[in-house]
């Protein structure tokens, strides 16, 4: 607010001298020297041919003057901008009677989010962990931006995984009843199909005739056969129960539990709308798009970076049918994506938080859906693809062992550990309470890393009370509640004078600023540190200034407020991160 605010004063200078262009102000790269700054009398003085240093000072000559700045110009031609005492002291009461602390709204589009992604008979594993993470903050974002946004956790549960699991589970006996009657209905457990999945999946790669025997299972499902449909059905329950477990002990929550199954009756259309506009062509009995464009490599990833960057060939096809006529990943996505289209309707983006490796598979929905029509041309398909979270040694975060670790493991691992810390701290062991700071953690750790990004899993760093962790930020939000429920004191009038109220002030409106680059680079890893950077802030006030046993009542009224604005954006923005403050810790 303050940053536009001064752009609205420079610009009425500019227009007024009739130079042609805008100016725009950032945050000073400089903050010993002043708090704003624009850079922008360079770009201005070349459209006139001007001497920047005359054009800066005339800009700052023809100013409507305010008691909010102080405008400076510093050679060559920067506009360094400082808030008086005035200034601060207006903004400062301006976002703490604003309810939302200054966060503007900044768009109105209709987004569907696409996050979480567990698959139906597999166990989530740690590759499930960023997506309902990220997903959730950027849809908390999105909504605290002003838009409409509709999260489907868009389960998988249309694949080879539902053939592979049944086939297995018959072969081990478990299914007799349904083939021959015999005995009573098994119950199916998550503990069998934990057992029956990772079994068949190994098996299908060096048994030719089980992956085939398991080809024909899925198909039988995706034609809803008995028993085979009924059977799926009850996986599905099992499954998705234990995954809608997990997702809430992660604070993911979704609009739409619907998943690839629920697009089957779209598949049949959208391949028919791809088949009359001529698109599709049979490759080895199976139906593919060609989606290459002219002159399209791929690069390969580099190992390093002096490597040279080597291509490998255009974008394969599309496969939306299989030899055998069953239907893909692609060919659900792409249903699916209709059946949003004609169920919804009018959604300006869709955006999908996937693992970055799954890029080519996106670029290859999207570009059939585009040229097919089934995505209107002025819907933006977006993938956020996100890093892979590596353990110590740099590589996938796996077990000792080498195997995929559970998400259940890890979320177990995340309350221990913050138990133990709870526990050395003096603090009594509470479960819930282990889980809100160990999610938060987790959480902090891997949303403060720009998304694309690989990164470390050091839950011992993660878990610090101190320095730039989710449990730092716990803590001060408590911190805050406990002076506030202690002060017994109405607020009043803020009053800024110090240094450390000063760079209070100056971090609200940092963090402000963040909700917009987060917005922009879809990416909250700004958002995370300009969280901090506010704690920070307050702590360094904290510790430098006596608040309840301040004797002008003026004063302490002024810092109660003061107080209270930290607490609601620093709330604020831990709700966007979906990062919860416990009671006390
Ligand atoms: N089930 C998929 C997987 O485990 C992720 C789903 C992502 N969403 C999508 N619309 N494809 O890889």
């Amino acid at each position: 607010m303050v940053r536009k605010e001064i752009e609205n004063l420079l610009n009425n200078a500019i227009k007024k001298l009739g130079v042609d262009g805008q100016a725009s102000v950032s945050f000073s790269s400089l903050p010993g020297l002043c708090d704003y700054q624009s850079n922008s009398v360079f770009s201005l003085a070349k459209k006139t041919g001007q001497n920047l240093y005359e054009l800066a000072n005339k800009i700052v000559e023809t100013l409507e003057p305010t008691a909010l700045f102080t405008f400076e110009v510093a050679r060559p031609a920067f506009i360094n901008i400082k808030l008086t005492q005035k200034g601060y002291d207006y903004f400062a009461n301006l976002l703490y009677k604003d309810e939302r602390c200054g966060v503007k709204k900044i768009s109105d589009q209709k987004v569907l989010l696409d996050y979480g992604g567990a698959n139906v008979a597999k166990a989530l594993h740690v590759g499930h962990l960023r997506s309902p993470i990220i997903g959730e903050a950027l849809k908390r974002l999105y909504k605290l931006l002003g838009e409409e946004v509709i999260s489907d956790v868009h389960l998988g549960d249309w694949g080879l995984q539902m053939g592979l699991t049944e086939l297995q589970l018959y072969e081990d006996g478990k299914l007799d009843y349904y083939f021959s009657g015999k005995g009573a209905e098994p119950k199916l457990t998550l503990e069998m199909l934990n057992e029956a999945y990772p079994k068949a999946s190994a098996r299908k790669n060096t048994d030719e005739e089980f992956k085939r025997r398991a080809d024909e299972w899925t198909l039988k499902i995706q034609n809803k056969e008995q028993p085979y449909f009924d059977i799926y059905r009850k996986i599905r329950e099992v499954s998705v129960k234990e995954i809608k477990k997990h997702y809430s002990e992660l604070g993911a929550e979704f609009d739409l539990w619907l998943g690839e199954s629920d697009a089957d009756d779209y598949i049949n259309k959208a391949l028919d709308i791809i088949q009359d506009k001529g698109l599709a062509r049979i490759s080895d009995g199976a139906m593919v798009v060609d989606v290459a464009v002219e002159g399209e490599n791929i690069p390969i990833p580099k190992k390093s970076a002096d490597e040279v960057q080597r291509y490998k060939n255009p974008m394969p096809p599309a496969i939306l049918k299989k030899y055998n006529g069953g239907a893909l990943y692609a060919t659900t996505d792409i249903a699916t994506i209709l059946m949003r289209n004609t169920e919804i309707g009018s959604l300006n983006r869709i955006e999908y938080i996937v693992d970055a490796r799954q890029k080519n598979h996106f670029v290859q929905v999207f570009r059939v859906c585009k040229m097919a029509g089934i995505s209107p041309s002025d819907q933006e398909l977006i993938h956020i693809g996100y890093g892979t979270m590596n353990g110590s040694d740099g590589k996938p975060f796996k077990t000792r062992s080498g195997d995929t670790i559970k998400l259940e493991d890890i979320i177990n691992m995340l309350i221990e550990k913050a138990g133990e810390k709870l526990k050395s701290n003096g603090v009594e062991y509470d479960r819930q309470l282990a889980l809100q700071i160990g999610v938060a953690a987790m959480k902090f750790g891997d949303l403060s890393n720009n998304v694309g990004k690989d990164y470390v899993f050091d839950l011992d760093k993660f878990l610090s009370f101190e320095g730039k962790t989710g449990p730092y930020l716990q803590y001060t939000a408590c911190r805050i509640n406990s002076i506030l429920k202690k002060a017994q004191v109405e607020g009043g009038q803020i009053n800024i004078e110090s240094e450390e109220e000063k760079e209070i002030v100056k971090n609200i409106l940092k963090l402000n600023s963040s909700y917009e680059i987060a917005y922009r680079e879809k990416s909250v890893n700004n958002l995370c540190l300009a969280t901090y950077d506010l704690a920070s802030a307050f702590s360094t006030f904290y510790n430098n200034h006596k608040i309840l046993t301040e004797k002008s009542d003026k004063k302490k009224a002024s810092y109660i407020s003061l107080l209270k604005l930290v607490r609601k954006a620093l709330t604020q923005a831990l709700a966007v991160l979906a990062i919860e403050v416990p009671e006390k810790m």
